[in-house]
């Protein structure tokens, strides 16, 4: 069964590598993420509609909401792949509202996506270099011949961090599904991310790959941030700091995991229609 333990314990030896506790609590100072009013309208339907969060440097963060919440489309629009109509996006205090995708992606803007974008018909290895390559330049580039030792160092470093070396040569259209998305994962910790947006990483799980999610992402370097779209709510309760419950496109509740788990609206509304 694909296990995502070997990720595990990469990313825990790569957060010994990281900065000390000084450069710790700088890179911790302030706010990764802030939403002020965030919109995305489609036609009439406004899927999301005037969202403000903030999600602190370092912490960990879920979006819960039942299908069709806006969830999605908010990740959406903070990555810019579907840009908001409304409302400032601030990314570690820059305006980042109108910037196109690659240059959030240059500033530590990560994401993994609800169905999978990886190259099927290329290889585990493949796929981690066009990771490292896009971070590199800020799109996907050849350009530069100079560079490609450098990606190709890194791209090692990465499969050897995310223990895929033995699949490395390995057709991503052969792999298990847990393996497609540890691969998802690594691609998204290439470069140096300071927030990564997971949407629906549980989605297809085998319960003994969840447990492995789980401690993936509890293992991720304190200083690093990320936004979790979960609809277990136990996994979610489990590995976040703070909660936002989105419904019909707006915040419904934003709160400690134990205040949404004890809010009574919450679970009319939403853990009501999880089954
Ligand atoms: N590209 C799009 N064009 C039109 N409507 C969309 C588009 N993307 C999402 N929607 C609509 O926005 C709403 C929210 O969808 P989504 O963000 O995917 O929800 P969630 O991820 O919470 O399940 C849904 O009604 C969906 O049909
Ligand atoms: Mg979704």
């Amino acid at each position: 069964m694909a296990t995502l333990a070997p990720l595990r314990n990469a990313v825990r030896a790569q957060a010994r590598g990281q900065p000390r506790a000084g450069a710790d609590a700088q890179l911790l100072s302030g706010d990764a993420l802030r939403l002020d009013g965030v919109t995305r309208a489609f036609g009439a339907l406004r899927a999301v509609d005037e969202v403000s969060l903030t999600v602190a440097a370092g912490q960990k963060y879920a979006i819960l909401g039942s299908n069709g919440a806006g969830k999605t489309t908010l990740f959406n629009a903070i990555t810019g792949d579907f840009p908001p109509t409304g409302g400032r996006i601030h990314f570690f205090g820059e305006d980042i509202t109108e910037l196109p995708p690659h240059e959030r992606i240059r500033k530590g803007l990560r994401r993994t996506y609800q169905s999978s974008l990886l190259f099927r018909e290329l290889s585990v290895r493949e796929n981690l270099f066009l990771a490292v390559r896009g971070v590199a330049s800020g799109r996907f580039s050849f350009r530069r011949a100079g560079d490609a030792h450098a990606s190709t160092r890194a791209t090692q470093d990465l499969l050897e961090r995310t223990r895929l070396t033995h699949i490395a040569h390995e057709l991503v259209a052969n792999l298990a599904h847990g393996q497609q998305r540890q691969l998802e994962i690594g691609m998204a910790l290439a470069g140096a991310p300071r927030l990564i947006l997971f949407d629906e990483p549980a989605a297809g799980l085998s319960p003994a790959e969840r447990r492995e999610l789980v401690a993936l992402l509890r293992s991720l370097p304190a200083h690093m941030s990320f936004v979790l779209i979960e609809h277990d709510l136990d996994i979610a309760l489990r590995v976040v700091d703070k909660v936002t419950v989105m419904h019909n496109g707006r915040v419904l509740r934003t709160g400690t995991p134990q205040e949404i788990e004890s809010d009574t609206q919450v679970q009319a509304i939403y853990m009501g229609s999880r089954h």
